[in-house]
C-alpha cells in the first residue's frame, strides 16, 4: 500500500503544485494555509515538523514565522525533491527533510514542540496510526494543526462532497470521506476549530490530553 501511495506521488510530482493550486479555487488553498500556520502559534526556537510534507506547499509560511527548525517528512523521493528546489528558492536554511514514513515518526516520544499536517492524513494508508504518531513526539506543551478535507454539516455542501469523493477516490486515491475529526476528538484536547465551504475544508487545533 505505502509502495504504491509513493510510487504515485512520484510520478504526479512535477504537476502537484499546479493541482492543488488550481487558480479555480480563488486562492482559497492559499488563505487556509495562512490560517493553518497563524492557528499553530509557532515561536521563535520551535522546532516545527511537517507530516507528509509533499512538495512543501506550507514550507515557506512556517520559515516566515522563525522556527529553530522545520522538518519535512515524506515517503515520496520526488516530491522531497519538489520541497527542496523551492527551499533553495526562497532561502528556507532551517529546513530538514526527510525520507520517511510518517506511520513510524524518526523522532523521540515528545520531542517537537509544533507539528503540522496539511491535506496528507486523507491520503495516508494508516491515518489512524499517524495520527498517533504526532501526538507522540509532541511536547506536553505543544501543539498541532490539521488542515485537511472533511465531512461537511450544510445542505449544499454535503451535495458537492457526495460528488467529490467518489472523484477524489477515483483520481487522488483522495479519502475525503475519512472521519479524521472523529479521530481526532477521540485521541486528542481540541482547543480550536475553523470550517470553510460549509465544512468541506477544515482547520483544528489540537493538543495532548493530560491523562
Ligand atoms: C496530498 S499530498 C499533501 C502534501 C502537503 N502536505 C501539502 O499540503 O500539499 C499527500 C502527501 O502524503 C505523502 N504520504 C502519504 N502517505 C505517507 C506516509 N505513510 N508516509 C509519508 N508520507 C506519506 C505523499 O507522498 C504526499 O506527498
Amino acid at each position: 500500500m505505502r509502495d504504491k501511495v509513493e510510487k504515485r506521488y512520484d510520478r504526479f510530482s512535477r504537476f502537484y503544485d499546479f493541482l492543488d493550486t488550481f487558480p479555480g479555487l480563488g486562492g482559497a488553498e492559499k488563505r487556509w494555509r495562512r490560517h493553518a500556520i497563524d492557528m499553530l502559534g509557532i515561536r521563535k526556537g520551535d522546532r516545527v515538523v511537517d507530516i507528509a510534507t509533499g512538495s512543501g506547499l506550507i514550507i515557506p509560511w512556517i520559515a516566515e514565522k522563525e522556527p529553530a527548525e522545520i522538518i519535512g517528512i515524506d515517503i515520496s523521493r520526488n516530491m522531497l525533491g519538489e520541497a527542496k528546489k523551492r527551499a533553495k528558492k526562497l532561502g528556507v536554511g532551517n529546513l530538514t527533510l526527510i525520507r520517511g514514513d510518517v506511520e513510524r515518526l524518526p523522532f523521540r516520544d515528545e520531542s517537537i514542540e509544533r507539528v503540522i499536517s496539511t491535506f496528507s492524513l486523507t491520503t495516508i494508508p494508516d491515518y489512524e496510526r499517524a495520527i498517533d504518531e504526532m501526538l507522540r513526539i509532541m511536547k506536553p506543551e505543544g501543539a498541532g494543526v490539521i488542515l485537511d478535507t472533511g465531512r461537511p454539516d450544510k445542505l449544499w455542501s454535503r451535495i458537492l462532497h457526495a460528488f467529490l469523493v467518489p472523484v477524489a477516490k477515483l483520481f487522488g486515491r483522495t479519502h475525503f470521506d475519512r472521519d479524521v475529526c472523529l479521530s481526532l476528538s477521540k485521541k486528542a484536547r481540541i482547543i480550536e476549530r475553523t470550517e470553510f465551504y460549509g465544512g468541506m475544508v477544515y482547520c483544528i487545533l489540537i493538543v495532548k490530553r493530560i491523562s
